[in-house]
């Protein structure tokens, strides 16, 4: 876990992330939580994969976001739902950029942060509505405890929502991707193996839902806009591209595809 943690610490996040819309030209007191969707929706599609798993959360009222980055889907769940959202995450200053920036756009008071482990949640049995899980899962190699622990903090009819990326095909990974510098750090899994892992936990699952197609429009439409003030390389750092056109040339010869499972707890 410190070679993952170590994967995706910086310094100075949260001062990089202002400083780019200062360079920007745009003032700091006039950037609010739409405006970092940019930087930190940290999962392919964005946004609108975002609002796909939202869907799937209807009627939540105690949501926990593990592995919440620098928070951006937690804030964004905070303001659709009215739900009590907490982000958990293993790296230590994405969870205090998550705070800080809750605070500059106005909810610091809305959605809590912690450091934390995926693997042991520091949450009551039984306590939780749903649970969120966006592009975390390719770090965890035990997803079967991982899972084992979103059983025992939902409570009977809890979701969770996996959104994550999931091998499809044979075919070597090609380092450094966005969630790993090396193989060291990643557990890149197929769609069945997740299902298998949530099944020994005694979680119900629905059929994987492919996000390849809304992730390509995405992007197609980000690359039509001009660019945004702030983007993923000040929060992954300048090797974020080789990351990135190293993960996209697995989803287009079909290796991986963004994958989303809907489990439920009886
Ligand atoms: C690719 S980022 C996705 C962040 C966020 N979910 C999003 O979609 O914007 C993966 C995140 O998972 C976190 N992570 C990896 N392994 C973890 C673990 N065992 N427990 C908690 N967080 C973990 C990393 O620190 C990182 O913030």
């Amino acid at each position: 876990m410190d070679a993952v943690a170590d994967h995706y610490a910086s310094s100075n996040l949260t001062g990089r992330i202002l400083a780019a819309f200062d360079d920007a030209g745009i003032e700091r007191g006039s950037i609010d939580a739409d405006a970092l969707a940019s930087v930190d929706e940290f999962h392919l599609g964005g946004r609108a994969a975002s609002e796909v798993v939202l869907d799937a959360l209807t009627g939540a009222t105690s949501l926990l976001d593990v592995g919440c980055g620098i928070g951006g889907f937690a804030r964004l769940a905070a303001r659709r739902l009215e739900a009590d959202v907490t982000g958990i995450d293993l790296t230590p200053e994405f969870v205090s950029t998550a705070s800080e920036l809750s605070d500059h756009v106005g909810l610091g008071s809305t959605v809590a942060f912690a450091v934390g482990s995926a693997l042991d949640l520091d949450v009551d049995d039984g306590s939780l509505d749903a649970i969120t899980l966006l592009h975390v899962g390719m770090n965890i190699a035990d997803k079967a405890a991982m899972f084992a622990e979103f059983k025992r903090v939902l409570r009977p009819g809890g979701t969770a929502v996996i959104y994550d990326i999931m091998r499809t095909s044979a075919g070597s990974i090609t380092y450094p991707v966005p969630w790993a510098s090396s193989a060291n750090e990643s557990f890149v899994d197929t769609a069945r193996g997740y299902i298998e892992a949530l099944e020994s936990a005694d979680l119900a699952c629905s059929e994987p839902v492919d996000l390849r197609q809304l992730t390509l429009d995405t992007l197609a439409a980000v690359a039509a806009r001009p660019p945004a003030a702030v983007n993923l390389g000040h929060l992954m750092g300048v090797n974020f591209p080789t990351m990135f056109s190293n993960l996209m040339r697995l989803v287009n010869s079909g290796v991986v595809a963004p994958t989303m499972i809907v489990a439920t707890k009886d």
